[in-house]
């Protein structure tokens, strides 16, 4: 929220820049001193899960193997598009820990001024860099499930969050990439991938996304790419689990170096059963200009 002048009780536009600009220090003292927004997100989700009636049936029935009959039955092993808030809660709920974690074990530390953020979930990639050191930052957001999009939006305006705009987009279309072209103009923008290539619903947009990407402007892009390291599915090229990915870099001229990496995190305040987990991630971080 910006602050106006009549709100100060005093008139003029100077007093209207001060407010703003003090506003926007005050909010990079709360990066400084470093708010785990993670950790509030994940509290607001287990509450929400709480209260609803559903969730206190499949936990009753399911006991200790509730995590896994969410992630297996309901979401479908995150195939599912999670287009009502219930399913993109027990998303939020089930896999944005293992992805919030993969991706902070793999995350520069420098802060970029845009995030785009494709197949941006429930906000994962702007939450895990509010765990950077660093200055606010703008999020464009491309994701299909309006699930999705209604709590990433709720994350990006959460108390103590350092993004200052985010703007949610369904499909690719020409609004979503003009937007992306003003945001990137001349600035340093971080491109997202977090489990995007995971998938089939990514498909037919490899190519024509290399392309927008291409034609941005930016200071500098950085590109965070995130996958399972396996098993691969039969729709992916080549039965290659970053079959699309590869796909998608070679239309940008680029040759894939792929790494691997582990991560744990601990599940606090869980529905079922607090626990540590841990995984690996494949991974690659390169620098597209
Ligand atoms: C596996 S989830 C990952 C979500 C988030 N990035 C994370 O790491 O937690 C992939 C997301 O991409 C979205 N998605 C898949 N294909 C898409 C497309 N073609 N356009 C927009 N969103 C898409 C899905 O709806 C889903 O929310």
């Amino acid at each position: 929220m910006r602050i106006s002048s009549p709100y100060l009780g005093f008139g003029g536009d100077s007093w209207t820049r001060f407010a703003n600009r003090l506003q926007s220090w005050l909010t990079n003292l709360g990066a400084w001193l470093l708010i785990d927004m993670f950790d509030t997100f994940y509290d607001h989700v287990v509450e929400r899960l709480r209260g609803m009636q559903e969730v206190r049936r499949l936990i009753s029935k399911h006991g200790d193997d509730f995590d896994q009959h969410i992630g297996n039955q309901v979401l479908e092993r995150g195939q599912r598009p999670c287009e009502t808030e219930y399913l993109a809660l027990l998303y939020a709920y089930r896999y944005a820990p293992m992805h919030h974690a993969a991706l902070r074990s793999v995350m520069p530390e420098t802060s970029p001024n845009v995030l785009i953020d494709f197949g941006g979930g429930p906000g994962t990639a702007m939450l895990a860099l509010s765990g950077n050191r660093g200055t606010t930052f703008e999020r464009l957001s491309l994701e299909l499930a309006q699930g999705m999009r209604a709590i990433a939006s709720v994350a990006a305006s959460m108390e103590g969050s350092i993004c200052k705009r985010n703007s949610e987009h369904a499909f690719p279309e020409s609004r979503f990439w003009e937007e992306a072209a003003r945001m990137a103009d001349g600035r340093a923008v971080l491109l997202v991938f977090s489990y995007f290539f995971a998938q089939e619903l990514t498909r037919p947009f490899v190519r024509a996304l290399a392309n927008r990407i291409a034609a941005l402007s930016p200071s500098a892009m950085t590109l965070i790419y995130t996958n399972p390291v396996g098993p691969s599915a039969s729709w992916m090229p080549r039965g290659d689990v970053h079959g699309w990915y590869k796909e998608f870099t070679k239309h940008l001229g680029h040759q894939v170096r792929i790494l691997q990496q582990s991560y744990s995190y601990n599940v606090l305040s869980n529905l079922a059963e607090p626990v540590t987990r841990s995984g690996d991630c494949a991974y690659e971080v390169w620098k597209v200009r």
